[in-house]
This record gives structure tokens, sequence and C-alpha cells, in this order.
């Protein structure tokens, strides 16, 4: 039995940098991790592998779309599947062997094994229990799918399933037009598979600015995408290799079915927290299922913690990681912070899109003032070079001080451009402070700064 300050089960983003920090605090710490690597979903069957093959598969895209225009003649690569999941797994394993190398430097045990809490302050791994003064729980979420689903992960996949397919779908239906569906649809389309996306609301990506979800769909549709709105699926049917995905138009009641050799589940995802043991410990749970934690990360049971997607919020690792390093600073006695109202959410498709902050909609429904400041790709020179003119920056800020309150983006670099605004934000900065910051020309960063100039006097390139 070993003692430790702080016992982190789950190895994933939240996990592991919350590790990290409080070893480099002084804190004696340990992570319980029961997959063969580090990094949880992220790391292993979400992030960074999905965006592996957006990479391969944007650049596919590139050569059949784009090269041509630009001269570089000859026929577009053909693809090698085996070898894309071979490249996608040797980037997975490069990033969790980079946490392991992590964890050696900052002197974070790694418990192997899955970790259940016999009682608080301590942790049980396999035959051994450990103590603990504290207990983060950091086990992350699962793909949850819907009533009338039966998940294979072979024809009927969620994402850990859509990453590692035996086969280029030919046809293949995404139940949910939320990230996954759209990354992973993105993905299967630039390969050549006929991609229908089912969605029970009238608009995609549930939350977004609704202007940039018009634009999103519009541009996707045109990448060959075809989209079903408005419908609740009810039920896939498995029968031969062939699956038949029965839905509901909410208009009218209507009823249809799509088939389909390969379907996606993309429907959300629900915390995962069975197994731990924290009904039997008295651990609060919120109706969703997810730990009752206070603004500090404190469950109902002294001692025992949760950050991530086991708790309320975004579910994105960068909040996991956020809310990991400000535990571990309240842990090790400092104070630790997280801004909930400057979070980026990124979407890696072609063109990306990224927004943080407040949307329009969200705005109109508090009832306060705010101004416009959009710019066009279309005006900005570099991205037409790259022939990604489709898309724009738009910034809300306050009416009477000008201080930006969110900012969306679709266009080239979108998950990048956002950060910029982050600052500004966490800085409190005007929508003028960014328009009087000069900005590297020719460089996409433009249109932000532009998008800037056209909540006040307004833009140049307009
Ligand atoms: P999501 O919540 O983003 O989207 C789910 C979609 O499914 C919604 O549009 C919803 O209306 C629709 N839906 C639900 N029930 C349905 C039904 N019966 N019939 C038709 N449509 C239905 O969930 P998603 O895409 O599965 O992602 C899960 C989580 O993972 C999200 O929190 C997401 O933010 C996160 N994630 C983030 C990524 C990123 O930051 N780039 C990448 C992948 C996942």
């Amino acid at each position: 039995m070993a003692e430790f300050d702080v016992i982190i089960i789950g190895g994933g983003p939240g996990g592991y940098v919350c590790a990290i920090r409080c070893a480099q605090l002084g804190l004696k710490t340990a992570v319980v991790e029961g997959r063969e690597t580090l990094g949880g979903t992220c790391l292993n069957v979400g992030c960074i592998p999905s965006k592996a093959l957006l990479n391969a598969t944007h650049h596919l895209h590139e050569a059949q779309e784009n090269f041509e225009k630009m001269g570089l003649m000859g026929a577009a690569p053909t693809v090698d599947w085996a070898k894309m999941l071979a490249y996608k797994s040797d980037v997975i394993g490069q990033n969790t062997k980079g946490i392991e190398f992590l964890f050696k430097k900052n002197k974070v045990t790694w418990l192997k094994g899955w970790g259940t809490i016999p009682a608080a302050g301590q942790v049980q791994v396999g035959d051994e229990v450990h103590s603990a003064k504290s207990i983060v729980i950091a086990t992350g979420s699962e793909s949850s799918s819907l009533p009338g689903v039966a998940v294979d992960e072979k024809i009927v996949v969620t994402s850990t399933g859509a990453l590692e397919l035996d086969r280029i779908p030919q046809k293949l239906v995404v139940i949910g037009a939320g990230v996954i569906g759209l990354e992973m649809g993105s993905v299967y389309a630039r390969l050549g598979a006929e991609v229908t996306v089912v969605e029970y609301l009238d608009a995609i990506t549930p939350g977004m600015d609704a202007e940039v979800a018009k634009t999103f769909q519009r541009i996707l549709t045109k990448q060959g995408l075809t989209f079903v709105m408005g419908a609740a699926v009810q039920g896939v049917d498995v029968a031969g290799g062939t699956a038949t995905v029965r839905y509901k138009l909410r208009k009218d009641d209507s009823e249809a079915s799509l088939t389909a050799d390969t379907v996606l589940v993309a429907t959300g995802r629900r915390p995962y927290t069975a197994g731990l043991g924290l009904e039997a410990l008295g651990v609060e749970m919120l109706p969703r299922g997810q730990v009752k934690t206070d603004g500090h990360f404190a469950t109902t049971v002294k001692g025992i913690y949760a950050i991530g997607d086991a708790i309320t919020g975004p579910m994105l690792a960068h909040k996991a990681e956020d809310e990991g390093m400000a535990l571990a600073e309240i842990l090790a006695g400092k104070s630790g912070h997280v801004n909930y109202g400057v979070i980026p959410g990124v979407i890696y498709t072609t063109p990306e899109v990224a927004s943080v902050g407040k949307t329009e909609e969200q705005l109109k429904e508090e009832g306060r003032a705010y101004k416009v400041g959009k710019f066009s790709f279309m005006g900005n020179g570099r991205a037409k070079a790259v022939f990604q003119g489709d898309g724009f920056v738009k910034i809300l800020a306050d009416k009477a001080t000008d201080r930006i309150l969110g900012a969306h983006i679709i266009g080239p670099m979108a998950g990048d451009l956002i950060h910029e605004i982050c600052v500004a934000m966490e800085f409190g900065a005007s929508a003028q402070d960014l328009a009087l910051t000069c900005h590297a020309h020719p460089t996409y960063s433009e249109a932000v700064r532009e998008a800037a100039l056209a909540c006040g006097d307004g833009a140049i390139h307009a």
C-alpha cells in the first residue's frame, strides 16, 4: 500500500494534466489508468486519431480538387487504407508515449489498472489499495447510443469504431450532425463514401452561431455530404451486412429509411463513472449522470474531486485540462480558476469552424445591445490563394463599451485564429484594441483584424 497526496483516476487530458501540475507543485501524485496507453479517449480514440485522418484526407481532397488549378498535373494519389490507418496509429503512439515520458520527467506514478474507491481516502487498483489525501475523478465520457440502435463497432459504430474500420464505407449514414458526425463524415466523404447525415434538429452543430451553422452546412453540402434535417432516428436494423436506418420527420411524422454498409452513431457522449463505487460512498450525482461538484471541483464527499467530461460543462479536452490545472493549484493550497466564458470550440473540417464566447442568438435572448463586425475571407488575399475564400470572421461586441463578447469563424485555420480573440477576451479587450493591433500581411489573421475594424468605422478590404 502506497501513500500519495493525490491519486487521479483517469489518464486523459483532464487527469494527466492535473497530475503533471500536482507533481510540479510538489505533491506526491499517482494516476490510475487501465488502458495500455495514457492519454484517454482524446489521444487514443478521439481528438488525435481523427485529426490524423482529417489531415490525410484533406491532402487527398486538395490533390483531387485544387492541384490542377495550381499547375500540379497528374493523377491524384490513390488510397492505401491500411497504410493510412498505420499512420494514424503512429501518431497516436507518438503522443501517448509523450505523456509517459512527461510522467517520468515529473515523477508521476502510473498505477496500471482500473481503479475503484472503496472508501474516502483510498483507491483500489487490482488487489492493491493505495491511500491519498485527495482523490480526483477524471474518468471522462463514453459514447451514448439511441434506443433501438445496437452498436457492434463493425457496421453500427461509434467514433471509436469509425476510427478503425476495416474498409472505407461505400454508403455511410451518420446519425447526429454534431462535431463527431461532421468530422468523421468529412473524412469518409473525402475518401469517396456516399455520406448522409440524419439530424434531429433543423440546424447542424447545435449551439453554434446560426449564421456560421448555415454557411457550414452549405459548404459541407457542396463537398458532397447530404443532410436529412428534422429527422428523429427510430432505430437501426442490420441484416446481411446492410444496415437500415429508420427515421421519422418531425414536421409531419412521416417515416422513411436509409440503407448503408456503415452507420456512425454520433448523438453525444455521457459521463463515464460506472464501477467507481461512487454510489456506495454517497457521492451525489446530477440527473444527467455527471458528478455534482461545487465551484472548486469538490464533490459532496470530502477529499473527492471531479473534473472534465465527468462533471458539467462542454465535453472538451481543453476544458478538462484547464480544470485539471486549476484543481492542482487548489490542492496545493493556491487559487485555481477556470474562465468558462472563454472556452473555444473548434471543428476540424475544411474549412475549420471555431467559436468563443456568446453567439448572436444568446445575446438576443439576454436582451443585450451588441454590434456585429463581419469580414469575409473573400477579402483576404492569403485565403483566396488557398481556395478558401468561402467563410468569414464575425466579432460580437458590446454596443456601448465595444468590449468583445464573442467571435465565430468559419475559414482557414479558424481553430488557431480564434485564440487571438480568446486572449483579447481574457484581457477584457474592446474590438478597437484588436483593430489597432498591427497584423502581418498576408495572413489569415488579417481577417480577424478586419472583422474588429468592422465593429468600428469599417473594414478596409470589404
Ligand atoms: P453533439 O452533442 O455535438 O451532437 C449530437 C447531435 O446528434 C446533435 O446535433 C443532436 O441533435 C443529434 N441527435 C440526437 N439524437 C438524435 C436522433 N435520435 N436522431 C437524429 N439526430 C439526433 O455530439 P457528438 O458529435 O457525438 O460529440 C460528443 C462530444 O464530443 C461533444 O461534446 C463534442 O463537443 C465532443 N467532441 C469535440 C470535438 C472537437 O472539439 N473538435 C471532436 C469530437 C467530439
